[in-house]
């Protein structure tokens, strides 16, 4: 392995942090690596080419009251396969919050479980404003670039895909910024996204074109601010949502930002045509979906598959501390969160709902060829109980129910698992799954490489990186076929 240091973030966390979500998996890293030629056991397939990258939360400094790990700021890792040896570099985000705050050596902003008021600067962003766009929750890879995102809105920040260099922002991100979970469709190489406030009209809906501008903007106006965290798309369709988990608005009124469940409304789906401006809305039973696995059109009907929250606001566990109180939201068993379809007729304007597993699972990938296509498998994550840590995969079969699962050892997490398609694969699950560990028995962190047809034979191949990372949110897979001079190497580092 050829490894260099390449940089180093100022931190002033303390040495005896006790933070659960600074600590242990999440013990935030501050060095950023150049590695090459990784040491590997077993073997990297010949024809994995491309890239694997990953977001996570680095906090550097504490917190100005209360952190929560959606607060960290954005380090993305990349793995890159070509000719059966892998690569690894992990850089911070250079987000204009995570440059103010590393000059100040200090937190500016106020973060999710504190208020704006608290917030040292006046400026900032965020659905709610006041806040550090860290550009820490997803990543895409869109015009042969990636771009990071932050979950209540921000800045696109557009970074090299190989080095991990941030190249600036998409200029073309409207006033309110642009939310986690935008959209590539592979087909296309368009780019659909969605951004929200709590300004009417409250969400808007938009396409970016494979030439990385603009192509339609639209409002999607809804009864009041809401908190939409993804998005799905079929063929001619963008769908929205309007869940009854939002902000309490007399606590907006008096400059707090808490969620409450409303059990007495439904789940509204907004269907628009893809260049559209008509919302067609359609009413669903009352739940909140984090996140969809995927869209598509059957006939008369659109197909949306997605992870239904059987409780989207776990009790309040009275009498424990604070953080049991705040992280019950980020427990997939206190949320019930399980893989769900919904049918929406566009005929009859009726929606049919099932549930497609028992399983506690999350963090759905697919093949990423079948964005917005009829599709037959996702590849989920379980987790830790109580624990925002994943502790193993799920390959979920949607034609036949059944599903396998590899478990991950005990003390060892995984991250969201992207599926990486074989060149010239005819099947949908021929292809790899890649995902990157945090070790906690042997101190380090694997890229773990496995077939995607085999999920339960354990990994292929076992990249191991410089150092252990942090656990994270988001990831994606990106053929260097869509890199650009991938193949001749011009940009390869
Ligand atoms: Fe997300």
């Amino acid at each position: 392995m050829d490894v260099e240091i390449v940089g180093r973030a100022l931190s002033t966390l303390p040495e005896d942090d006790d933070h659960p979500y600074r600590t242990g998996p999440w013990r935030p890293q501050t060095t950023e690596w150049r590695a090459d030629d990784l040491e590997v056991t077993g073997e990297i397939p010949a024809d994995l080419e491309g890239v694997y990258l990953r977001n996570t939360e680095n906090p550097v400094h504490p917190a100005i009251s209360l952190y929560h790990p959606f607060d960290g700021d954005g380090m993305i890792h990349v793995v890159g396969f070509r000719d059966g040896k892998a690569f690894y570099r992990n850089r911070f985000v250079r987000t204009d919050g995570f440059a103010a705050e590393q000059e100040a050596g200090k937190a500016l902003w106020a973060g999710i479980a504190e208020r704006p008021a608290l917030s040292l600067r006046a400026d900032g962003w965020g659905a709610r404003t006041r806040m550090k766009d860290a550009s820490s929750t997803d990543i895409v890879v869109h015009a042969g670039q990636a771009l990071s995102s932050f979950w209540q809105c921000g800045d696109l920040y557009r970074l090299d895909p190989l080095t991990l260099e941030t190249i600036g922002k998409s200029p073309w991100a409207p006033d309110w910024g642009v939310s986690a979970h935008t959209k590539v469709d592979d087909r296309t190489g368009e780019l659909l996204f969605f951004s929200y406030a709590t300004e009417a009209p409250y969400l808007r809906y938009g396409v970016v074109g494979p030439d990385n501008r603009l192509k339609h903007l639209t409002d999607v106006p809804l009864p009041g601010p809401r908190l939409p965290h993804d998005m799905a798309f079929t063929e001619n369709y963008a769908i929205l949502n309007d869940f009854p988990l939002f902000w309490d608005p007399a606590l907006i009124a008096r400059g707090k930002y808490a969620s409450r469940f409303h059990r007495d409304l439904p789940s509204r789906f907004g269907v628009v045509p893809r260049y559209g401006t008509e919302v067609r809305w359609f009413e669903a039973d009352p739940t909140y979906v984090l996140h969809f696995a995927n869209a598509y059109e059957d006939g008369d009907e659109i197909v949306i598959d997605g992870f239904h929250q059987g409780c989207p606001e776990p009790a309040d566990p009275r009498g424990e501390g604070v953080y049991q109180r705040m992280f019950r939201f980020l427990a997939l068993e206190r949320m019930e969160t399980r893989l769900h379809r919904w049918r929406l007729n566009l005929v009859t304007g009726q929606v049919k709902e099932e549930r497609l597993s028992e399983r506690f699972t999350e963090f759905g990938m697919i093949n990423p060829n079948l964005g917005g296509q009829p599709y037959r498998y996702t590849y989920a994550a379980t987790q830790r109980p109580g624990w925002f840590l994943f502790d193993g995969i799920v390959k979920h079969d949607l034609h036949t129910g059944s599903e396998e699962r590899y478990a991950l050892p005990e003390g060892v997490y995984g991250s969201e698992t992207a599926m990486a398609p074989r060149p010239g694969a005819t099947a949908e699950d021929d292809g790899y799954l890649v995902t990157l560990t945090t070790d906690m028995n042997a101190d380090r962190s694997e890229c773990l490489v496995f077939d995607a047809g085999r999920l339960t034979d354990g990994p292929i191949a076992r990249v191991r990186l410089p150092e252990r990372i942090s656990s994270g949110t988001h990831a994606t897979w990106a053929a260097g076929s869509a890199l650009p001079g991938w193949h001749d190497g011009t940009s390869m580092l």
